[in-house]
This record gives structure tokens, C-alpha cells and sequence, in this order.
């Protein structure tokens, strides 16, 4: 098998430390090594290093990529997206800009419910054809792993449908799509007046998913007026029970509870926390679970953003992610994302970076596969054409990508996709 080596790295930021989740003042005990190098054989790294201890490994076979003047970080990791959808929303853009609220548009049948209606329709093809274009933009930004959500079809066909267009992509694309089932994301039209009815139909489908290997999570959207603290946690006590591993949509407008359903039942990660009060903090940072926050929604809806510093001082552990959806975050971009991290939460650079690598790894449960540059790792390597990691944050909403590499492979070179159709 040939050696590719990375040499003459201006900063190669490893990320290396524990396989877990990072946590308070550790998210920002980040390595950065100067000069660097990365060997890698086949999908995995071998050696890494400053200098040219990389000349070891130089064959007539080897691959060497000058990286001088590039920063070079581990393949993004965007853990919460609802990535699978029919149809956009554009045409409720005025609405909220006339102030009506996230809300207000879906209590008029708007929203989520606008989406299931058109994702209902859309054929599977269809389906895989615009989720495809929006993997292709996520890693022309330099994402390589993403979780993907069902919950736009609150049907059992239809969710089966998102999970298995999910899943064929998975296959298909470079970038690895980890899954899950979030039937319960909204009350569908025919039963917004028999709750229960629908609970009984998420519930059922829980086995189905499960044996086909179609998601390896379940999530709730745990919200006043969508699914109350009593029915989120019927939903992930059933869900748990099956094997699924646990995410809930906790405290996005409202504080109803959810974090004590995240910590009760032991959820890998609970996401948004915008409103969530200060003595939950403890709470998550006692429990491991990953803060997964997505600063890129609250610029879009105009709301408040996440306490991050509090959180971070607090002994949490963070992630950073789109939450790429229709509605309330219709973007593909993670480093827009970092960008709101530093401007709008005041998460320093290091912090931002262990947020996409390591500590999204850590909401995917993937922390010993990827997240780091390290010795037995996949080689998921994004180079930046930035001259250090502030730059990155600092020169914001453009994309600073030179390469991507998944699995040792070149997928996106000078921001163009190149990799080989499976
Ligand atoms: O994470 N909060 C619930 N779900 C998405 C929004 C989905 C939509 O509006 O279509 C979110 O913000
Ligand atoms: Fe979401």
C-alpha cells in the first residue's frame, strides 16, 4: 500500500488527546504543531510529526502534498442536520419577516408541517438528488461526517423513505452519514387532536428501523407546543429500550424539562439550549452529554443565542453544528458556523475547532474513529488556505477550503468536487 504524505504544514492543528468528549477548559488545549507533517497509509494515518522525520516513509510510490502555508485540520464533523427534505421555504421568508414567529407559522400549518407535505410527494430520487447536492456543498466547506435526521414525514412511509435516501448516500457519497429516526419532530395535521394515537404510531416504528438498520439514534423535538416533556420522554424511554442511542431538541424557545430527560435517560447529546437555565449547566457537564449548539439557527429565526461561556465555564463539553433544515437554519455552511461561534457565542478559535472535530465526533459517538489527527485515525484531513486558526473565524462567510481528503482519498480539490461516483 503507497504513503500519502502531507509535509511543511503551517499549523496542523491534531486535536489529539482522550477519545472523549472535551469538556470546559480542555476545549481549548488544542495542539497545534508548526511545520508539520501527516503520513498516511491508505484510510488511515500512520505517523505525524514536525520537520522531515516524514522522509522515513518516502518510496517511489509516495504522494507528497506541499502544505506550505495551509493550516490543516481534522474532517468537520456537523453533527446535528435535517438533511433529507422535499421542497424549500423561501415563500416564508416575508411572513417572518413581518414578525411573525418560528411558532406562529407553525401553528398556521407552515413550518415542519409545510415541509412533510412536500417531502410526502417527493420521490426517492428526488429526495437523494437534492440531499446529494447539499453533501456536496457541505464538503466543499470542509465537512466529512454528518448526522442526518429523519422527521418530514411523520408516516411510517415516508420517514422509511428519508431514512433509506439517508442511507443509500451513505453508501454512495464520501462523506459518512450517521442517522436518525425523529418521527416524533411534529404532530402531524390528521392527528394535532389525538396525541396519543401518534405516539403509538412513532413508537411502532422503532422496531422496524431498528432491524433494518436505519438509524442509529432517536430524537425528539422536546418543546412547548410540540412534544411535552411527558410525551419526549415516552418517546426516547421506548426508543432507549429498543437500543437506539438517545439526542433530544432541548430548550430551543422554551425550558420544559428536557435536559432532565437528557440526563434521566442518558442521551449522547442534547442540542439548541438557548433558553436552558444555568443550574442545567451542572447538570450536562456531570453527565457527559455533548451541548451540541447551533448559533446559525438563532441568527436566522432572531433569537437569542446559547450561553456558551457560561456553559463553557460551567465544565461543558460543546459541539458545533448547521442544524441544515428548510426552516429555521437553511444552510449547509459549518464554518458560517464557526464564524457565529467566535462573533456571536465568544467561543475562542481552539474552542470552536474542538467543537467540529473531536467533540462532534463525541455527539456521533464516532470519537475513536475520527475527531483527531492521530496514529490509527481515518484520514479525514481538510486543508485550510488560511495562514493560522484565527483567520478561519475572522474573515467570515466565505468558504476557506483548499482540499478535502476522506478516508486518505481526495474528494474536494481547490473547493471542486472530484471524487469518483460509487
Ligand atoms: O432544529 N427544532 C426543530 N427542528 C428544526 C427546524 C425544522 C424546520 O423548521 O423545518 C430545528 O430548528
Ligand atoms: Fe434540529
Amino acid at each position: 500500500m503507497s504513503n500519502l504524505i502531507f509535509k511543511n504544514i503551517a499549523q496542523l492543528v491534531t486535536m489529539r488527546g482522550p477519545n472523549r468528549l472535551r469538556k470546559g477548559q480542555e476545549m481549548r488545549d488544542v495542539e497545534i504543531l508548526e511545520n508539520g507533517y501527516v503520513v498516511v497509509q491508505g484510510d488511515t494515518i500512520i505517523d505525524i510529526g514536525t520537520g522531515d522525520g516524514y522522509r522515513n516513509y518516502m518510496d517511489n510510490n509516495t504522494e507528497v502534498v506541499d502544505a506550505s502555508g495551509l493550516v490543516m485540520t481534522p474532517g468537520l464533523v456537523d453533527s446535528h442536520t435535517h438533511l433529507v427534505h422535499g421542497g424549500s421555504r423561501e415563500h416564508e421568508l416575508t411572513m417572518k419577516l413581518e414578525g411573525y414567529s418560528y411558532l406562529d407559522i407553525l401553528r398556521a400549518g407552515g413550518g415542519i408541517l409545510n415541509t412533510v407535505k412536500k417531502t410526502r410527494k417527493t420521490s426517492f430520487e428526488d429526495l437523494y438528488e437534492k440531499a446529494k447536492k447539499s453533501l456536496d456543498i457541505m464538503v466543499c466547506f470542509g465537512t466529512t461526517t454528518v448526522e442526518a435526521k429523519s422527521g418530514y414525514g411523520l408516516d411510517f412511509d415516508t420517514e422509511i423513505k428519508q431514512l433509506e435516501v439517508a442511507k443509500r448516500l451513505n453508501d454512495s457519497h464520501p462523506v459518512d452519514i450517521v442517522s436518525t429516526f425523529m418521527g416524533a419532530h411534529a404532530y402531524p395535521e390528521e392527528y394535532k387532536h389525538n396525541h396519543d394515537a401518534f405516539l403509538e404510531i412513532v413508537i411502532k416504528m422503532l422496531p422496524y428501523i431498528k432491524e433494518h438498520n436505519l438509524a442509529e439514534f432517536c430524537d425528539v423535538f422536546c418543546e412547548r407546543e410540540v412534544f411535552s416533556y411527558d410525551e419526549s420522554r415516552y418517546i426516547l424511554e421506548k426508543a432507549k429500550a429498543y437500543g437506539f442511542k438517545l439526542k433530544i431538541h432541548a430548550d430551543e424557545m422554551d425550558s420544559i424539562g428536557a435536559v432532565d430527560i437528557a440526563c434521566t435517560l442518558g442521551c449522547v447529546s442534547a442540542d439548541h439550549l438557548v433558553e436552558t437555565k444555568d443550574e442545567d449547566f451542572t447538570k450536562l457537564a456531570k453527565h457527559d452529554i455533548v451541548a451540541n449548539l447551533l448559533p446559525a439557527t438563532s441568527f436566522n429565526l432572531n433569537k437569542n443565542y446559547a450561553k456558551a461561556r457560561q456553559m463553557i465555564e460551567m465544565g461543558c463539553g460543546l459541539a458545533l453544528s448547521t442544524d441544515y433544515n428548510p426552516g429555521s437554519s437553511p444552510t449547509e455552511n459549518i464554518q458560517l458556523v464557526m464564524q457565529l461561534a467566535g462573533l456571536k457565542l465568544k467561543m475562542t478559535p481552539k474552542e470552536i475547532l474542538t467543537a467540529v472535530t473531536i467533540n462532534g465526533a463525541c455527539a456521533v459517538k464516532r470519537e475513536k474513529e475520527i475527531g483527531s489527527i492521530e496514529v490509527g485515525k481515518k484520514a479525514d484531513l481538510v486543508l485550510f488556505a488560511v495562514p493560522n486558526i484565527d483567520y478561519l473565524v475572522y474573515h467570515f462567510g466565505i468558504n476557506h477550503v483548499k482540499d478535502v481528503y476522506k478516508n486518505g482519498k481526495l474528494v474536494v480539490h481547490n473547493q471542486v468536487i472530484c471524487y469518483e461516483e460509487e
